[in-house]
């Protein structure tokens, strides 16, 4: 399928690039840079959501399933975008946002039963953003089910009206064009129907969650049994379209999940991306137990750069690029960029900021981002943009473009091993790639014939790994 070795860029659009300088990333400004992506070599990009949103979560608290918010633009604009990437060679996903929608959303009015609710509050459920999982809602009194911030209310697909109506938004972007969804926090897709208490965690939770959410196990509030339903009725809306679980479990337990999607992120693998052995452990996990989508970032957790360690962002893309299977660059990611400061004022509630600051396209006071003001200030960004990492043969850009065009060589069987400390080496048929995440020279893999490396002189010995570096070799004959 198209997507078996893509690279699928990921576009925080409010922080892409806006076209109308009201601050505030757009369909325009996407439409403007898709070359940009098209040169990385990427099969795809993802939007994050563009539907109408009162942006308590910034999209992710959905109004209208089927529509274009304004500070993005119009379906039409949307419908150019669409186009344009399709003659670059790109297909265009979507973000869609199955599990709940914001309180605003006509249906939390109109059709109260497409949600869940209670008179008391009924269990113990956690938010993923702290505080119990029920709101009260003053004017009917009752609770809603709420997994995310209060603004958001859960969906129960429980309800065949619900499903039917969830198809229907599926096919009306299938139907424009749209190449593959991204589907999000889907984990909370399926709930106990009996809505019956968390039992005491049996130890620490393996991806993390909020403290009071990690005390719980998770039986009932999400994953529970029951999930080809939903699934089933996404597949069928569709047709063949990529769809990419954010299930937010080990890769162990997304069999269920993979009997209807194509691929599932693999949070294992992002959260170990500063450590040699765990990202192995990871890794071999990955690809034993699921068909992974390999991310080590995004617009929820630390940057890439930061996530990885001191000076292990270069080698950790360099990996991450070479795993066999699609893999996701966040934007920004090509070019190092790691956290930023804190907003002021804050935008995101759950701290989230940091990681969605403004693309940085040339080297203009706004970075080429806006003429007008930024919607995110997040403090000075420490990485060259876009225009100047092109001017420059050792840059990140230039070597994550190397990268790609790599990767398309890479084929036959692979294994991925961490021959010593803080090191993955992964063989795949004729070539070896291999990084060190640790601060001491490693010994290398046999090798012969550098192919590219992490950090300029990175290949210079290939008996060695050296610290916080790597690079791709051909395996002696
Ligand atoms: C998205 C978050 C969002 C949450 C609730 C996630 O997993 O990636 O950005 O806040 O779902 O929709
Ligand atoms: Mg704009």
């Amino acid at each position: 399928m198209w997507w078996d070795n893509a690279v699928i860029y990921q576009v925080y659009l409010r922080s892409f690039q806006d076209s109308d300088g009201d601050g505030v990333g757009d369909l325009p400004g996407v439409l403007a840079r898709l070359e940009h992506i098209a040169k990385l070599g990427a099969g795809a990009v993802w939007l994050s959501p563009v539907y109408p949103s009162p942006n308590y979560d910034f999209g992710y608290d959905v109004s209208d399933f089927s529509a274009v918010h304004p500070d993005f633009g119009t379906l039409d604009d949307l419908d150019a975008l669409i186009t344009r990437a399709h003659e670059l060679g790109l297909r265009v996903m979507l973000d869609f946002v199955p599990c709940h929608t914001s309180i605003e959303h006509p249906w939390f009015r109109e059709h109260p039963e497409y949600y869940v609710w209670a008179k008391e509050i009924p269990n113990n459920w956690r938010a993923a953003f702290g505080g119990p999982a029920w709101e009260l809602d003053p004017q009917s009194n009752r609770y809603y089910l709420s997994s995310f911030f209060p603004e958001q209310a859960d969906l129960d697909w429980h309800n065949p009206q619900l499903r039917a109506a969830m198809a229907g938004a599926l096919r009306f972007w299938a139907q424009r064009g749209i190449d593959g969804f991204r589907l999000d926090a889907l984990d909370r897709i399926s709930k106990d129907a009996e809505l019956r208490d968390e039992p005491p965690a049996a130890g620490p939770p393996p991806l993390p969650l909020d403290p009071a959410d990690a005390e719980l196990e998770h039986p009932f509030s999400r994953n529970a049994p029951g999930l080809e339903v939903p699934l089933k009725t996404i597949r069928e809306a569709v047709g063949d379209a990529l769809l990419v679980g954010e299930v937010f479990l080990p890769t162990t337990e997304l069999g269920p999940y993979l009997e209807w999607l194509d691929i599932c992120f693999s949070f294992e693998t992002m959260f170990a991306a500063g450590d040699g052995e765990a990202l192995t452990e990871a890794i071999t996990a990955a690809l034993q137990n699921s068909r992974p989508g390999w991310v080590l970032s995004n617009h929820d957790f630390d940057r890439l750069a930061t996530r990885a360690g001191p000076g292990n962002g270069r080698a950790a893309t360099l990996l991450l690029l070479c795993l066999p299977g699609p893999a996701f660059i966040y934007q920004g990611d090509e070019l190092g960029m790691g956290n930023g400061v804190p907003a002021t004022p804050v935008q995101d509630r759950h701290g989230r900021d940091q990681l969605r600051m403004p693309m940085r396209w040339d080297e203009s006071e706004s970075a080429g981002f806006t003429t007008g003001t930024p919607w995110l200030s997040t403090g000075e960004a420490e990485v060259p943009s876009v225009s100047a990492q092109e001017r420059d043969p050792h840059s990140t850009l230039t070597l994550v473009r190397a990268a790609v065009t790599l990767r398309a060589e890479l084929d036959g069987p692979v294994a991925v091993e961490s021959p010593a400390p803080g090191t993955v080496v992964v063989t795949r048929g004729d070539h070896v790639i291999a990084v060190n995440l640790s601060a001491e020279p490693q010994p290398g893999p046999p090798a012969d014939g550098l192919e590219l490396e992490a950090n300029p002189g990175d290949g210079r010995d290939l008996s060695v790994i050296p610290p916080h570096g790597g690079w791709i070799a051909r395996r002696p004959r």
